[in-house]
């Protein structure tokens, strides 16, 4: 932990706002950037102090340490807009909390508390204007550090880089999710960074994405790197399976992202009185379901992704469609988690925080 004694957050406005250039009716997912980003540098052992600045590109030496080792983290979560103008995080401080785990086992330094959630209310209260109301949409942040410090040696940089950025976005995926069960690759393996939001942990899933893509999924569904037995996680969500009328889902490791969609889920579901088990899920139990109908509903949760369908998976050179059903609870746990995130229901769970 870095202790920083003084947080004093300057605000430099842009001169030519480019809000209205942006059809906030047909929103894609990350790729239309509010007006202004948070900055903070770390040098000489400490972090300076943050500042919001116009968004902008940023200018690094090309032996900066981030292009060569991939020492980088990042977060995703979402500012909500309620019918009365006012704005709402989901959880923040368990992304605060989580950036910091990455970072540790990236040896990034940790960025303290204070910073985050100062910073990012102080951004948002800049670009609130940014945060749609669009039906399905809301405001994606993407909180990133990565290595800024110069020079070839394989070793830990120096310097660094936090920034917040801000995109307002529709939804993640267009609309039902075909998977594809990995039997070749692996996302993550035991004691690496599988756990931990690291930007390389992404871009090897590319190359198998790609893949399975071209085979007609939108999706690979990760198993553990030992046996291929288990499923794991998706992407960029964490998966639920219902057989018959039990919710199961696989316990986290050092493999798999500790989702805070995934844990509010399940918290969620309990409350509904649905039964649910945290549990390794083998492929086999999975196929088998399949195959005897008692596999009812899968889906995959995640921030950006919220609550995604699962139309069918692949599984060697076999296609499993899960029929579609009555009474699903894939919906009414979308609702249940959407109506707190925007304000629209009681939260019992004390999880919705008020951007003031
Ligand atoms: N798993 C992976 C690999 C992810 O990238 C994400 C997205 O953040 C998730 C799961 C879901 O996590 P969360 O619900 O905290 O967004
Ligand atoms: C999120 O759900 O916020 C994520 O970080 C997923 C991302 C890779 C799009």
């Amino acid at each position: 932990m870095i202790m920083q004694e003084t947080l004093t957050i300057n605000v430099e406005k842009t001169k030519k706002s480019k809000i209205n250039e942006v059809d906030f009716s047909n929103l894609p997912f990350g790729q239309v950037y509010t007006d202004h980003m948070m900055v903070c540098n770390f040098a000489d052992g400490k972090w300076e102090q943050p500042k919001i600045i116009p968004y902008q590109n940023i200018s690094l030496d090309p032996s900066a340490k981030i292009f060569h080792y991939g020492q980088s983290v990042f977060e995703g979560m979402k500012a909500y807009k309620d019918a009365n103008d006012q704005v709402w995080l989901f959880r923040p401080l368990e992304n605060q909390k989580r950036i910091n785990i990455s970072s540790k086992r990236l040896a990034i330094p940790e960025f303290p508390e204070a910073y985050f959630m100062e910073g990012l209310k102080t951004l948002l209260q800049v670009d609130r204007d940014w945060i749609p109301t669009t039906d399905g949409s809301s405001l994606y942040i993407r909180p990133f550090v990565f290595a800024s410090g110069n020079g070839f040696h394989a070793s830990p940089s120096d310097k660094y880089t936090f920034i917040i950025a801000c995109s307002p976005s529709g939804a993640y995926f267009g609309g039902k999710v075909k998977v594809l069960i990995e039997q070749t690759y692996s996302r993550s393996a035991n004691g690496g960074v599988g756990y931990a939001k690291a930007g390389g942990n992404y871009a090897g899933q590319f190359y198998p994405t790609q893949l399975a893509i071209e085979k007609g999924y939108q999706q690979v569904i990760w198993t553990d790197d030992t046996s291929h037995e288990y499923i794991e996680e998706a992407g960029a969500m964490n998966i639920f399976v219902r057989i018959g009328d039990t919710l199961i889902t696989g316990p986290t490791s050092d493999r798999i992202l500790d989702g805070i969609t995934r844990k509010s889920i399940i918290e969620i579901a309990k409350d509904e009185g649905i039964n649910v088990e945290v549990r390794k899920i083998t492929v086999n139990e999975l196929v088998t379901a399949a195959e005897n109908g008692a596999l009812k509903e899968m889906f995959g949760a995640g921030t950006a992704a919220v609550i995604s369908p699962i139309s069918g998976f692949g599984y060697g050179d076999k296609d499993f469609d899960i029929p579609e059903i009555a009474d699903k609870f894939a919906p009414i746990l979308k609702k249940r988690i959407t109506d707190i995130q925007y304000n629209r229901a009681e939260d019992k769970f004390g999880w919705r925080y008020l951007v003031k």
